[in-house]
């Protein structure tokens, strides 16, 4: 297992670029099995959890190639003839379960393994087969595999909880009922969706109100195929952004999605940080010593859970206390004993951390507990007085392209090492 090597404390100077995507290029890629005909992808990260979904649709019989320095990536689902993806590759990547939704729709039928329970929380699946069997289908249990069958009715479909990926899944199990209408109510608002619905009607799917809490899909015969450039990725923009912040770096940020980050840069400015933009690039002066702030995450628009554990980092920096709120996870918070351990002074009390900033943290050997817990460890260590190892580094690679080489760009010392 990978470990990386930081020293921390050098000041970062430079412009970074934006990768695409993953949680957008993620469904998009699953939709993709919506479609016979070659369809070609840009601005695709090459990340591990892109890897995963590869393989996912290879497994299910579909041609995919992955042009890994171009990011471009080809998909044909003409060939598919198979509707099962298997434990393997689901247990590894909670996302391959995006794959049920379109196999229901095109195939009637999928089988797809229950994901497993994961470091950040149970994190069940039951909105989606809720959805599914409100949409028509049967949908049964047993081996440990879901099992979704049937021909598939429009309707309204209420989601108790804004989430993502039951969005993601329903409208594509919708997209093929050809003449019928489903509205999802409560839907999820996060800008992946809409990339997803602008993916899929690209493709002749009519799709309307992705982004808001009621997306309506009128269900059409067959897609076509069609190129899309997947979206920049607003968590890794933000990760950057949080990274000049931390590092106390004026660092400028290339293709990067400003009008999705609203929530941090209204907090980091409430830090007390200077941040412009010029068209997608962003610059950030930051602040010495920020002041400490309250934050609750939320679903899109509020504050992205998936931005928590690198504030966290940045928080336990700031003058006075920092309250951290979780409102999407019921235990997203591996990343705070490890943060104890480079001297931060963070208290958890259920959902909710208080953190005293100290004026500087401690390099220290730790660990990443899951993908943004990492990176918020990796930012903490840039940032720390000393050297730090993390451990576990394959949790970053499943969602930070090329990481270490945009940090040693920037002037980062970090090496990765392995075993
Ligand atoms: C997506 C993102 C992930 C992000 C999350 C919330 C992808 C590939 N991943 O994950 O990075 O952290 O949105 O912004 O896009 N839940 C249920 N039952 C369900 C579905 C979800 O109880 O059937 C719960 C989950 O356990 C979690 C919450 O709802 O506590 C949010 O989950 P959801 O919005 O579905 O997240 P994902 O789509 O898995």
């Amino acid at each position: 297992m990978d470990k990386f090597l930081i020293e921390g404390g050098r000041p970062l100077n430079g412009v970074v670029t934006v990768s695409g995507s993953k949680n957008s290029c993620l469904p998009i890629l699953a939709a993709t099995l919506l479609v016979e005909g070659q369809i070609r992808l840009e601005n695709v990260p090459d990340l591990m959890d892109v890897r995963t979904m590869k393989r996912v649709l290879e497994t299910l019989g579909a041609k995919v190639e992955f042009l890994r320095e171009q990011n471009i990536m080809t998909v044909d689902a003409s060939t598919v003839n198979s509707v099962v993806a298997p434990y393997e590759l689901v247990k590894t990547m909670r996302a391959s379960f995006l794959v049920m939704g379109p196999l229901l729709a095109r195939f009637g039928r999928a089988e797809v393994s229950l994901p497993g329970g994961c470091s950040i929380g149970p994190r069940p699946v039951d909105y989606h087969l809720k959805a599914f069997s409100e949409m028509g289908a049967t949908v049964d249990i047993g081996h440990g595999n879901i099992i979704a069958e049937g021909k598939l009715k429009g309707g309204i479909v209420h989601l108790d909880f804004p989430s993502v990926g039951a969005t993601e899944n329903i409208m594509m199990a919708a997209s093929l009922i050809d003449g019928a209408v489903t509205v999802i109510e409560n839907a999820a608002r996060e800008p992946e969706i809409v990339d997803l619905a602008n993916f899929m009607n690209a493709c002749g799917a009519r799709v309307t109100g992705a982004g808001t809490a009621r997306v309506e899909i009128h269900g059409v015969l067959s897609l076509r195929p069609s190129p899309y450039r997947v979206m920049p990725d607003r968590i890794e923009a933000g990760t950057l952004i949080l990274l000049s912040c931390i590092t106390r770096s004026p660092l400028m940020i290339q293709q990067a999605p400003l009008e999705h980050l609203g929530a941090l840069l209204e907090k980091l400015r409430e830090c007390g940080n200077v941040i412009r933009n010029q068209k997608d690039l962003i610059l950030v002066e930051p602040v010495e010593r920020p002041r400490g702030v309250q934050i609750a995450t939320r679903p899109h628009p509020g504050f992205p859970t998936d931005l928590q554990a690198p504030m966290m980092s940045y928080l336990a920096t700031a003058e006075g206390v920092s309250v951290i709120s979780e409102g999407v996870y019921e235990n997203r918070f591996l990343h705070i004993p490890e943060l104890c351990r480079m001297g931060a002074k963070i208290i958890l009390d259920g959902h909710q951390a208080q953190i005293t900033g100290v004026p500087r943290l401690l390099g220290a050997p730790v660990m990443a507990g899951d993908l943004r817990a990492g990176a918020a460890l990796v930012l903490a260590a840039l940032s720390a007085k000393g050297n730090s190892e993390i451990q576990r580094v394959y949790h970053i690679d499943r969602g930070y392209e090329r990481l270490e080489q945009k940090l040693i760009h920037l002037g980062a010392q970090i090496q990765r090492m392995q075993g």
